[in-house]
């Protein structure tokens, strides 16, 4: 199976910032989900580089449109490898494969009778890129998003005939009722469809900066057509000589935020039908980081850079946070101190912790070999459903019931790539905290330590089954985090010599392999910060 995830193209003219860090952390935990479950992935981000606000920047800053997102894209670029995501193409809206595809697709629809020419008169917001209708709009004609005074733009152009796809986006919904997800988005884009749709503009006749339509190159391309195209035409040429289209198109999903909803779930799939191709499987719409209460956003001035965060607590940490603080597709409030109480509570404590106590105590007691199971290799519990997906190896040994059989741990991969799946990311990451906990109250009621000076024979055995269900589960949960804390679990696993990888196995092993303690995973903030 094939598995095509995507982020939005970031608008090249401004500094990279959380807010875009966080779309593409989302889409690279489902990446490296899929891949770990060994299906065949695709992931791409990028920039979006055509357009007005970029040819009126660089105007600003006395040079060519180029030349701005020359400088700028690199950015973006490094923002995406600081946040340790594994795209495997950056597509940006300059390149010529980009260009020579937008105008094959433009042709077809064309071509297919969906594009026409006349006068378009509005409210436009050239920050938006977009025109808004009469209930759209702001107290004296604002725009509501970035609260600034709107021109009236009359202008002869082509047309895209949006209006022809009404009934054929009300059945692709009513089909597929996980096309926009949370459901509640779903119902918004449902909503806006059933308004009546109107035909939207295709091209800008003022501007130079964007794709000539190849019937009239007097005009450029309406960006947010140029932008959403991305997603189709980087299959086409992100390997030489290899077309990947057939492979991973549809796209399985769209990550994006609640901003840019209605380009995504109404004029895209109409686009696509248009063109006679495939509309995406799923898009995620996920909310807003706030600053306090407001978006964070660059035209606000209230930006929290990715940067700096990741300097002080190492991008697995702010991963870990964005997704933990903030319930993934509701908006939440990030803040400084909020990083911090939960880098040394659940990343430190809690987790950290674990690891370091459980590699600690089987060296300590057991010479840094992992016990075998009681009952032994030789006797696996019949339908081991204790810690494995289900789907996997055949289990090895169960470990101690009261840990095996726990709600807390019992069935826990299944249920965590289930929600990794339908891109869930908090749920999942709840479930493996409640997990992370469990094993952490376990240590406090099977206390090794005690068993560990004792002289009896049932406690010498008690105690091998604490450690060995111990590793276990320190084993599994790890596994289960590799998505989200890419460089901490890398190292946890090689302590725990654990050779899986993709596909991981989830199945139980036995015992006997050799462990290595570990310097803290999380180490305390005050000791990365020396210069604080
Ligand atoms: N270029 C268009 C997208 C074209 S996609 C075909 C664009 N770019 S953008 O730079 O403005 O990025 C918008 C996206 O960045 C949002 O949809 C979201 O994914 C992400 N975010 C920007 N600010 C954000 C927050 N404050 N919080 C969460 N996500 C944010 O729109």
């Amino acid at each position: 199976m094939s598995f095509y995830v995507t982020t939005p193209i970031y608008y090249v003219n401004g500094e990279p910032h959380l807010g875009h860090a966080y779309s593409t952390m989302a889409a690279d935990i489902l990446a490296r989900h899929q891949r770990r479950m060994g299906e065949d992935v695709f992931f791409l981000t990028g920039t979006d580089e055509h357009g007005e606000p970029v040819s009126q920047a660089a105007e600003r800053q006395g040079m060519t449109p180029q030349q701005l997102v020359d400088r700028n894209a690199p950015r973006f670029r490094d923002m995406v490898a600081r946040v340790d995501a594994t795209n495997d193409f950056f597509i940006r809206t300059t390149d010529r494969g980009h260009i020579e595809r937008v105008q094959e697709v433009i042709t077809r629809i064309r071509e297919n009778g969906y594009v026409y020419e006349g006068t378009y008169e509005g409210w436009y917001c050239p920050r938006c890129a977009d025109f808004k209708f009469e209930n759209e709009l702001g107290p004296g004609n604002t725009c509501p998003v970035h609260e600034i005074e709107l021109v009236r733009e009359k202008e002869e152009n082509w047309f895209f005939q949006l209006s022809a796809f009404q009934e054929r986006l009300e059945e692709l919904y009513e089909r597929r009722p996980g096309f926009v997800k949370p459901d509640f988005r779903r119902n918004e884009a449902l909503a806006f469809i059933r308004q009546g749709l109107r035909d939207v503009s295709l091209s800008r006749p003022k501007l130079e900066w964007g794709v000539p339509l190849p019937w009239a190159p007097d005009q450029v391309m309406y960006v947010w057509f140029d932008a959403l195209l991305n997603y189709y035409t980087a299959l086409g040429y992100a390997r030489e000589g290899e077309d990947l289209t057939a492979r991973y198109w549809p796209a399985t999903w769209h990550i994006i935020a609640k901003d840019i909803l209605k380009f995504h779930t109404v004029y895209w799939p109409a686009f696509l039908m248009a063109a006679d191709l495939e509309p995406p499987q799923s898009v995620y719409v996920h909310g807003y980081l706030l600053m306090g209460e407001k978006k964070m956003s660059k035209s606000l001035g209230n930006v929290l850079d990715p940067f700096e965060v990741i300097d002080r607590f190492g991008a697995d940490a702010l991963r870990f946070y964005c997704f933990r603080e903030v319930r993934f597709g509701q908006d939440g409030s990030i803040s400084t101190p909020g990083f911090e109480a939960r880098y040394e509570s659940e990343l430190a404590n809690d987790f950290g912790n674990l690891a370091s106590r459980t590699l600690a105590m089987v060296d300590r007691y057991r010479n840094a070999v992992v016990p075998d199971p009681p009952g032994g290799d030789a006797a696996p519990a019949a339908g081991d459903a204790a810690l494995s997906a289900g789907t996997v190896a055949p289990a090895a040994g169960r470990g101690d019931p009261a840990l095996a059989d726990d709600p807390a741990l019992a069935g826990l991969p299944a249920r965590v790539c289930a929600l990794l799946d339908e891109a869930e990311l908090t749920e999942a990451l709840d479930e493996i905290w409640t997990a992370v906990r469990r094993l952490n109250r376990y240590v406090e009621e099977t206390r090794p330590w005690e068993l560990a000076k004792s002289e009896e024979a049932a406690d010498a055995e008690r105690l091998d089954s604490a450690l060995y269900s111990l590793t276990e589960g320190l084993r599994v949960v790890t596994l289960l985090l590799v998505p989200y804390l890419p460089q901490s679990t890398e190292r946890l696993l090689g302590a725990l010599a654990e050779p899986s990888r993709a596909p991981a196995d989830f199945g139980s092993r036995g015992g006997g392999q050799r462990i290595e303690r570990l310097p803290p995973l999380f180490p305390k903030i005050e000791a990365a910060t020396p210069a604080d």
